[in-house]
């Protein structure tokens, strides 16, 4: 096969610019693998890019494959590469465009994939893994401390939920009512966002919030989060970096300083799926042709879980 199927955009726009094409079968470089892949998801940094927002931090050459996460079957290995042979099932972050038959990935930022562990789940996990795993180390939370999470219903939020969880941290997390079963499912008290905020919060966690992760990038949930923190060094968001500028509270990316911290966060996300207490919730499985649809439903928010194309 020297082509395969996958999903082009030729300049920056509106959902509509994404088109099934036949791209060009990438080659692995040196430490890399092609995957074979089975499930994609689909993330809010990829509408950003498509729409041309985040071309001074991610820049793009066109026409551009999007997707930056997968889970698939290594088909093809690279030079160098050792511990990963043809036929294992992975997942983790993609170095060409995931919506895709096929994609490149480094081998060593991938992740064996459990044959119990499905696809779509294992291909919803990397950004949000890897995201929930760096803020709370960089938040430096510990057991017995209260947690604060705008957007806790989110890809990224509802594994800081579970790892939080898990470290024995108490989990206060905002969402739209629709979603606050599956919040204390997770083990979270769920809250509603919007006025009032501070003081559902605190009937919440009478003890007090310690520290809080931002999803939002939303100056309301910086401000709340100030407030009941009281430590603007305990506050973190991932999704606005003027707000943070404006309230003095740190902002976290995978490309930044606090570096990308995929491999124990994939441990920690897969220790739990060992005691059966992960929890990934799939919103949508989109067919790959229907992308643009994907992206759609990814840009207008409020999900019940991840977005996946299936190739
Ligand atoms: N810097 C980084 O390293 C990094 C990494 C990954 C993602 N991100 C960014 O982080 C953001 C979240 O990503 P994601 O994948 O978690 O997105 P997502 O799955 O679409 O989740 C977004 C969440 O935001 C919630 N929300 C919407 N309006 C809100 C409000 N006013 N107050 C509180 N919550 C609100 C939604 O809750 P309901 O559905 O319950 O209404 C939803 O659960 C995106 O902007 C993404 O680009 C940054």
């Amino acid at each position: 096969m020297t082509k395969a199927k996958g999903i082009v955009f030729t300049e920056f726009g509106p959902a509509d610019v994404l088109h099934p094409a036949e791209i060009d079968v990438p080659e692995p470089g040196p430490g890399q693998v092609r995957i074979a892949v089975r499930a994609a998801g689909v993330n809010p940094l990829d509408h950003k890019i498509r729409a041309g927002y985040m071309n001074q931090v991610f820049t793009v050459e066109l026409p551009h494959v999007p997707g930056v996460e997968a889970s698939g079957v290594v088909e093809s290995v690279g030079e160098g590469v050792s511990g990963l042979t043809a036929g294992q099932e992975v997942f983790g972050p993609t170095v060409s465009g995931a919506y895709a038959e096929l994609a490149l990935a480094e081998a060593v930022r991938l992740a064996v994939k459990p044959s119990d562990l499905g696809f779509p789940e294992a291909a919803a996990l990397p950004v949000g893994a890897e995201t929930a795993y760096r803020t709370l180390q960089v938040l430096g939370v510990r057991g017995g401390e209260t947690l604060l999470v705008h957007g806790a219903a989110g890809g990224v939020g509802s594994l800081a939920v579970q790892f939080a969880v898990a470290r024995g941290l108490r989990v206060v997390g905002t969402a739209s009512v629709s979603n606050h079963e599956r919040l204390r499912a997770l083990g979270a008290i769920p809250v509603t966002y919007g006025p009032g905020l501070v003081d559902r919060v605190r009937d919440a966690a009478p003890e007090g919030v310690d520290a809080a992760l931002d999803t939002t990038g939303l100056a309301e949930s910086l401000a709340a989060s100030v407030e009941l923190t009281g430590d603007k060094d305990r506050v973190l968001t991932i999704a606005g970096p003027d707000a943070a500028g404006e309230y003095g509270v740190a902002f976290s990316s995978g490309a930044g300083p606090d570096g990308y911290l995929g491999g124990p966060a994939f441990a920690e996300a897969l220790a739990l799926h060992a005691t059966g207490t992960l929890a990934v919730a799939i919103h949508h499985s989109y067919p790959l042709a229907e992308a643009a649809d994907a992206q759609r439903a990814s840009e207008a928010g409020h999900l019940a879980g991840k977005i996946i194309l299936v190739p």
